[in-house]
């Protein structure tokens, strides 16, 4: 199971102003169709609770593992799994279902728990024009990690798409 974590960040690395704010109010359009593209190319996106709170919905053609400690007491929807458990366990049921690799979708708690876990290969980093100041960081807490540059493309004039391999996994 190919394990790839997205996320868009200001140049100060804040994934948003507050925990309320949904990605697509301050990402560039070409940000968004990169998520699209990429999300359904993999077919599969774990999330924390709180982001998925911010979308509200399934996505098409895509499904959305989102972790809650609570997935029991959530009301089911086509194409939202409601999860918990151990991470490890997480990433076989989505193997289970059929999927070769997955998104890590946010918010900094999930991007973080994976990363200290050393489940994550790869990381899509889209760095927006902004310095947010405050807000909340890409992680919360997360180990040392050397990484391998794999490219960096400008999805526009002012934005970057950063490609980074974690080689040890
Ligand atoms: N810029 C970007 O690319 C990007 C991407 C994603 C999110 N975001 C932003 O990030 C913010 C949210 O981040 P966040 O760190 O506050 O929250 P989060 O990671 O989205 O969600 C945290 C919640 O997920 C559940 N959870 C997390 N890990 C779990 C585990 N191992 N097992 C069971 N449940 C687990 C818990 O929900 P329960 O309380 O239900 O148990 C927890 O309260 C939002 O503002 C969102 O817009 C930005």
């Amino acid at each position: 199971m190919k394990v790839i974590l997205l996320a868009a960040i200001s140049v100060d690395g804040k994934i948003a102003q507050s925990r309320e704010q949904n990605s697509t109010d301050w990402t560039s359009k070409e940000d968004v169709r990169f998520f699209v593209e990429k999300s359904k190319e993999i077919g599969a996106l774990i999330m924390g609770e709180t982001t998925y709170q911010t979308i509200g919905r399934p996505l098409k053609d895509r499904t959305i593992y989102v972790l809650t400690k609570n997935p029991d007491s959530q009301v089911s929807k086509k194409g939202i799994v409601f999860t918990g458990g151990l991470l490890q366990d997480v990433l076989k049921q989505v193997e289970k279902d059929g999927f070769s690799s997955v998104l890590i979708a946010g918010g900094a708690s999930v991007y973080s728990q994976f990363l200290k876990e050393g489940l994550v290969n790869e990381l899509f980093l889209t760095v927006e024009p902004y310095l947010f100041g405050q807000g909340i960081p890409l992680l919360t807490d997360c180990p040392f990690f050397s990484l391998e540059f794999v490219s960096v493309k400008p999805l526009n004039q002012q934005t970057l798409l950063l490609h980074y391999r974690i080689p040890s996994v």
